[in-house]
């Protein structure tokens, strides 16, 4: 049995069509068609089901809490009762004719089938010069980063085999739209994977979800699985903004010091005070900026942002005085001093940094 799934996002006008013709494309062949929509603000999932009435072959999840393409994919895959799964656009770039052959080319033995743009055959049809030039900047860098061997990573139009599913399932990062990359990387080396000749048409009605984030999505998901693997994403944005805040301390210790300053003398009050005022900024700078972004998925607000920043001032003291410990040691013992400077920030960096994701941002 063939699992059609539709993820939507917006696709109220085009819902009905995408439905008929899948059903046409299919006929005679046992096949469900499991519509994803993520609660879209123009009621595709109302059209759904409204469709649904009268058709046990058309089933409709709507996920109130979650948003992506590829998260619905996998839940859309997750509901499905077939031994082959597919997942195909619901706004009618994907040519429904390539449905059996994609279907069948799994049946015959391959793990994946993808409906592939840039093989001999396909095409990508209407796109100005700059998404043909992001997509093939794309393309080459899952292919040459994630050392995948097919044409065509980045399509949207593919089908899998439940067994090939089940065993990549684990190990998936439903991030953005990429989740045929997604597979390629972790299915199991032996997969065979077939490309098909697929003529990307023209959307229907509504317009693309590529979103800029999306974009970002797709360069941190490269980060996750080749660096990443040994230094993760956010402790690398943490350290980002570490270094930023040596910059906003440096700055807010000139100005404060500029306040105490009398004929360029300081006195140690003012040193003092200055010293005390620049960390104190930082810190708020480097908390902000972390609430913001590093940990942007575990945000804190209100009462529990409050508690949070009281957790990270701990954690800074704490990380400033093992700072202090592991420099001083190793001064006392004949390192030179610049070294003992670097080891003891990074000591201090990485402490603050573990207590933080412990004790701050902990659902990160
Ligand atoms: N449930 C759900 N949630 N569906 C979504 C979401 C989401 O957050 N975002 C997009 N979709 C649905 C759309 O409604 C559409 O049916 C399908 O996913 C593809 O989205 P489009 O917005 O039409 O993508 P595109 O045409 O710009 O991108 C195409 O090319 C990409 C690579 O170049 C698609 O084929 C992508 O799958 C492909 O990765
Ligand atoms: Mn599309």
């Amino acid at each position: 049995m063939l699992s059609v799934i539709l993820p939507t996002f917006n696709e109220a006008k085009n819902i009905a069509t995408m439905v008929s013709r899948v059903q046409n494309s299919l006929e005679g062949v046992d096949h469900e068609i499991i519509i994803v929509d993520d609660n879209s603000p123009d009621h595709t999932w109302k059209v759904a089901q409204d469709l649904a009435h009268g058709r046990d072959n058309l089933h409709i999840i709507r996920r109130i809490d979650k948003r992506g393409l590829s998260s619905a994919v996998i839940d859309g895959f997750l509901a499905a009762k077939g031994d082959v799964l597919l997942v195909m656009d619901a706004d009618g770039q994907h040519d429904s004719s390539l449905l059996l052959q994609l279907y069948r080319a799994v049946e015959e033995g391959a793990g994946i089938a993808i409906g592939s743009r840039y093989i001999e055959g396909g095409s990508v049809g209407q796109w100005d010069e700059r998404r043909y030039a992001l997509s093939q900047l794309a393309t080459k860098l899952a292919i040459s980063l994630c050392k995948v061997k097919v044409v065509d990573p980045m399509s949207g139009f593919f089908a899998i085999s439940r067994d090939v599913f089940e065993k990549a399932l684990p190990k998936l990062n439903p991030k953005g739209f990429k989740i045929l990359l997604d597979f390629l990387v972790h299915v199991p080396k032996s997969t065979t994977v077939k490309e098909i000749p697929l003529q990307f048409g023209e959307r229907m009605a509504g317009e693309s979800k590529l979103s800029r984030r999306v974009q970002i999505e797709f360069l941190e998901y490269l980060y996750d699985v080749t660096l990443g693997v040994w230094i993760p994403l956010v402790f690398v944005k943490y350290c980002i903004v570490g270094f930023l805040g040596i910059g906003v301390n440096l700055i807010a210790y000139m100005v404060i010091a500029s306040l105490f300053r009398e004929h360029a003398s300081l006195s140690v009050y003012g040193f003092s005070v200055a010293v005390i005022g620049a960390t104190q900024t930082a810190i708020v700078f480097n908390f902000l900026l972390n609430n913001a972004w590093t940990f942007a998925r575990a945000r804190l607000r209100g009462i529990a942002m409050i508690i949070g920043f009281l957790k990270f001032e701990v954690a800074c003291a704490f990380g400033a005085i093992a700072n202090f410990a592991v420099s001083s040691y190793l001064f006392s013992i004949g390192w030179t001093e610049l070294l003992c400077v670097i080891i003891g920030a990074m000591v201090g960096v990485v402490w603050n940094y573990t207590m933080n994701r412990l004790l701050t941002w902990r659902h990160v």
